[in-house]
């Protein structure tokens, strides 16, 4: 199949992963509801068609954290995400770089930071959890400081994890031991592709930053129960504070969908926040990200960079989530799925469709500048959302 669009992609990992791989990257928490408002509220979100303007030259480009990005736009800590293809965050960050885009790497990567940072120096973005063990934070702090990382992410929805049902169909959660290993592989073995590019050639199957402190229990059951010990539930403000003083970098707070705590962000100090419901997997229920962001952008006032995420498959959802209040966007979902079919060349591939999506909503609304994008491109009746 030819890939023209991010749910292509998506149809084409389903094809390719093993299921236990393809339902963690796809699902959401619970019902999944907010998994779709996410989707669709975006989708709803109506634009006002302007023509007859000189839309020649269009110029995606913005600045995000002090750097220059080719398009408001960054690629997302995906957990896991580099067990899609071999050695997978290396190929993504490679193709975010090659792009002019920021890629972030998740805390819980298959690809530890130096591995990312060998295979390309332009500088990525770094998201950490707060975990209990305060040294281990330290020495993750201090390896991405070490390996160039100009951003950190700092992820606060996330004191307890949410429940995906589909993480227990699948045998990825609740299926400990050997019969766990045996229905992945079985998983596995309907999949010769992956099996080989990953499971074979992309040895050793460690969770790069994790692995450290999961010593010898390297199975994914103890990494989850890892993840479920020392996801700290007493994290407070405090504690970012404590963040604040350790990290001379940008600091960006992810998983913000209320005014007020956006505001705390702000006295905190924080350069950013990502209004972002963790792609609904978190607490099912909770508005979309569209639906928060327009409160949450007007309670900041400007005083610090507002990232969104959540439901961005397309170009188009990119200039509506800046027509929202967003000065730039996170894709998790999108690239995952790219990378699982693809590599590296699905990753640019995606990377090629946001720009040239976004150039055709730019067109067709008038604006050739990212600066242009506000609430006026917004559809009448839409404005007061
Ligand atoms: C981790 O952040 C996840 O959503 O699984």
């Amino acid at each position: 199949m030819q890939a023209a669009s991010i749910s292509d992609y998506r149809e084409l990992a389903r094809r390719r992963l093993p299921r236990f791989l393809f339902e963690y990257i796809d699902g959401g928490s619970y019902a999944e509801t907010t998994l779709r408002r996410n989707v669709q509220d975006l989708e709803d979100v109506a634009l006002r068609q302007r023509v007859l303007r000189d839309v020649s030259e269009i110029d995606l480009s913005t600045e995000l954290f002090g750097l220059r990005s080719a398009m408001p736009l960054a690629l997302a800590p995906v957990g896991l995400a580099g067990m899609n293809a071999r050695r997978g965050e290396v190929q993504a960050a490679k193709a975010a770089a090659a792009a002019g885009v920021p890629f972030c790497l998740s805390t819980v990567s298959a690809c530890a930071i130096d591995e990312v940072a060998k295979g390309d120096a332009t500088p990525f973005w770094f998201q950490l959890y707060m975990i209990r063990d305060r040294g281990f934070l330290q020495n993750l702090l201090a390896g991405a400081a070490a390996a160039g990382c100009t951003t950190l992410v700092f992820t606060v929805d996330m004191p307890v994890p949410g429940t995906r049902y589909r993480d227990y169909r699948s045998g990825l959660a609740g299926a400990p031991g050997l019969a766990g290993d045996l229905r992945r592989f079985g998983q596995a073995v309907l999949r010769p592709g992956w099996s080989w590019d990953v499971g074979v050639r992309g040895r050793p199957h460690t969770l790069g930053n994790v692995a450290p402190v999961l010593g010898k229990n390297t199975g994914l059951e103890d990494f989850f129960a890892w993840m479920r010990n020392n996801f700290d539930p007493r994290v407070t403000w405090g504690d970012l504070a404590w963040v604040r003083e350790h990290w001379k970098g940008s600091l960006v707070i992810k998983g913000i969908l209320d005014a007020e705590d956006a505001r705390a962000a702000v006295d905190l100090g924080a350069d950013g926040i990502v209004v972002s419901n963790h792609g609904g997997r978190q607490l099912d229920g909770v508005l979309s990200a569209a639906r928060a962001l327009p409160a949450v952008a007007d309670a900041v006032e400007g005083r610090l960079t507002v990232l969104a995420d959540g439901g961005v498959r397309s170009g188009l959802d990119v200039v509506r989530m800046l027509a929202l209040g967003a000065d730039g966007v996170l894709v998790g979902r999108a690239w995952a799925y790219a990378l699982a079919a693809r590599g590296r060349a699905g990753v640019a591939h995606i990377l090629a469709l946001f720009a040239a999506e976004m150039r055709v909503a730019m067109a067709l609304t008038g604006t050739t500048t990212i600066a242009q994008i506000d609430r006026n491109i917004l559809a009448t009746g839409e404005r007061g959302r």
